[in-house]
């Protein structure tokens, strides 16, 4: 997501703040600004520069129009998702008088009433952001309070309470000389303590050069670096608190990593937070859901009578899960394709079809053909996508963006559980508008979403077996994922993980499928994933697979079983067995795909692969 970077101290600001944005480029931006404090404690002044795309193009205007040396400064790269990746929604955001600037990482949900608040007192909007409604609001706060010390850190405090949503805000306000102040909720920030210096970080990447000293924040707290009076935390109330001390022991490389080996495992820990990001602002009072940003109206979705579901890879497979949980709730046909032979074979569309294309990168060609031909036969075309601006939500009818943040590694994990979320939407608004589900049925799968960053979580926490298993799996030639249902999409991402990362055979099979085929290929000692549904409500499916997993053992098969907590039935099958949280049977991909993740990558590093660029792969395969 955005990268934050703020500096407080004797060196000149700009500086500190480039080199901090260079080793925050790993997060991934689509614009880049820096705002810096100027002139003496009396008459200051706030000097920005922003602009969209790399950091070069910023340093180019730095270039042409420089900023006055500084000892307070600000940076910030920018990954869109209110407003398109342009110079005017780039941050910093100035308030209207210029003497505010501001920063985030982040979601305001409630972003609309506030801007609409601000434009009925007179203010005029510059940009497209959620952001800039915080360099408002602090402007129009920070006057009514009292000169003083602490002054613009108890208007952060004042503007944060008013804020719903996540958020990393860092502010610099034209009268304050020494000062920088920063909020935080659901989003990261870190604090590194120099000698008289001070510096702000969406992780230590940003200032590891110059401190390992660094200080957490907790949950909706704000803090204060001033350079003569140090640092002040409270929370948004102004309740003192005492951040963790710690000291970063990572050099820089492993610092943008998370302290992770790979980009992908950092990915892998961040999917509680791209499936809670990917909800956020999108769910009503009473339960329900609220999409408009979709762009659909309430009648074209009443209208449609069947659903298209095409992309590619990983995504693919998001789209077949999307299937059993579209047509399920809302009795509308679905037919799962991949882009590549969507486009080729003249499916029968028209203007009541909807085609949702899913793309993470928003950029594959195989996808954006697929969408201009469905666009060409007058279907409708939702995207789902990760990049906001990028050439797919550009072309589509309507988007629907998963806000999993850049990922960095080639195959993709975060992404994947935050389409499966965004389909589970698309469903849910469906049979919402059409009438299909009422009000209180909806709200009952809407709180089963909203328990799914906690059941990640909880699997990512039982995951050194699994690597263990890993490494005693690296020499083997094939291997084979089973699954019934949506755990049958589950065994094919389980097996293209493994052929992406650790270039070993390996099939997903429907496990009904087993003994027309694939069960020729078992012999002694291969190992064979089965992803088990609940023995809960689907109970029938549950035998059938606990059935498969005894047909396979029998024949030698080394089996690993993906089972949920409290499944006892299949514990006599299992020579290993791996325990998932309790899930609604339509969700439970979201849970069982994390260790089918984790497995790959541990075979992948045994093997002594590159995790994070698997050979003769790319992260956007922009040719057809
Ligand atoms: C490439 C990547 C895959 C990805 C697929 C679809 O093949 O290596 O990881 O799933 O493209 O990419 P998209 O960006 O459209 O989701």
């Amino acid at each position: 997501m955005c990268g934050i970077v703020g500096y407080v101290g004797p060196q000149n600001a700009l500086d500190v703040v480039l080199e901090g944005l260079r080793r925050l480029e790993y997060r991934g931006y689509d614009s880049a600004g820096v705002a810096v404090r100027v002139g003496g404690s009396g008459g200051g002044q706030l000097a920005s520069a922003k602009k969209a795309g790399k950091l070069a193009n910023l340093e180019k205007v730095l270039a042409d129009q420089p900023l006055p040396e500084s000892t307070i400064g600000i940076g910030h790269t920018r990954w869109a998702t209110h407003g398109g990746p342009t110079d005017r929604n780039a941050h910093p955001h100035l308030s209207a008088d210029g003497r505010v600037a501001v920063i985030h990482n982040g979601i305001i949900e409630n972003f609309a009433a506030l801007r609409a608040e601000c434009e009925a007192a007179g203010v005029e909007f510059r940009s497209d952001t959620d952001t800039e409604v915080v360099a408002h609001l602090l402007a129009a706060v920070y006057p009514e309070l009292p000169e003083g010390p602490g002054r613009l850190a108890e208007a952060l405090r004042a503007v944060s309470r008013r804020l719903e949503g996540a958020f990393t805000l860092v502010a610099a306000h034209a009268d304050e000389p020494d000062t920088l102040v920063a909020s935080r909720r659901n989003s990261p920030l870190v604090v590194g303590v120099g000698d008289g210096e001070y510096f702000l970080g969406s992780d230590v990447a940003a200032f590891i050069a110059h401190t390992r000293e660094a200080r957490e924040l907790g949950q909706d707290q704000v803090v204060e670096i001033d350079r003569t009076r140090g640092l002040t935390v409270t929370d948004f109330d102004g309740a003192p608190a005492e951040p963790v001390a710690y000291t970063v022991d990572w050099d820089a490389a492993a610092a943008e990593k998370g302290g992770h080996d790979w980009f992908m495992l950092k990915e892998i820990a961040e999917q509680p937070q791209a499936v809670a990001d990917t909800l956020l602002g999108r769910l009503g009072d009473e339960g329900d859901l609220v999409l408009d940003e979709m762009r659909l109206s309430d009648q074209e979705l009443r209208d449609i009578d069947k659903v298209f579901v095409v992309s590619c890879g990983t995504s693919y497979h998001a789209g077949l899960i999307a299937k059993y949980a579209i047509e399920h709730w809302t009795r509308i046909p679905v037919e799962v394709e991949v882009a590549s032979e969507f486009r080729y074979r003249d499916p029968v569309l028209d203007r009541s079809t909807l085609v949702v294309v899913i793309s993470q990168s928003g950029e594959t060609m195989d996808t954006l053909m697929a969408l201009r031909h469905a666009k060409d036969q007058k279907a409708r075309v939702l995207a789902i996508c990760n990049v906001n601006g990028s050439t797919i939500p550009r072309e589509s009818d309507a988007v629907l963006y998963t806000h999993a943040g850049p990922e960095i590694a080639v195959a993709s994990t975060k992404s994947f559980l935050a389409q499966i979320v965004a389909c589970y939407l698309v469903g849910l608004i469906l049979a919402q508008v059409r009438g299909i589900k009422y009000a209180d049925e909806v709200a009952v799968i809407v709180r089963e979403l909203q328990k799914l960053p906690e059941a990640v979580s909880q699997v990512l926490g039982q995951m050194e077996p699994v690597r263990e298993l890993g490494r005693s799996m690296a020499d083997a030639g094939t291997i084979l994922f089973l699954g019934r249902h949506v755990g049958f999409p589950v065994a094919l991402e389980g097996a293209l993980k493994l052929k992406e990362l650790a270039y070993i055979h390996a099939e997903g099979f429907a496990a009904g499928e087993l003994k027309h085929g694939p069960i020729a290929v078992i012999d002694e000692g291969t190992p064979v994933v089965v992803i088990v549904p609940s023995p809960r409500g689907r109970s029938l499916l549950h035998g059938k697979v606990v059935s498969n997993i005894q047909e396979v053992r029998a024949r030698g098969a080394r089996t690993i079983v993906i089972a949920e907590e409290g499944d006892e039935d299949v514990v006599p099958y299992a020579d290993h067995l791996i325990r998932v949280p309790r899930t609604p049977t339509l969700l439970a991909p979201v849970v069982t795909t994390v260790p089918l993740q984790v497995l790959a990558c541990e075979i992948a590093a045994t093997r002594g692969y590159d995790v994070d660029q698997p050979r003769n792969l790319a992260k956007s395969v922009t040719v057809e």
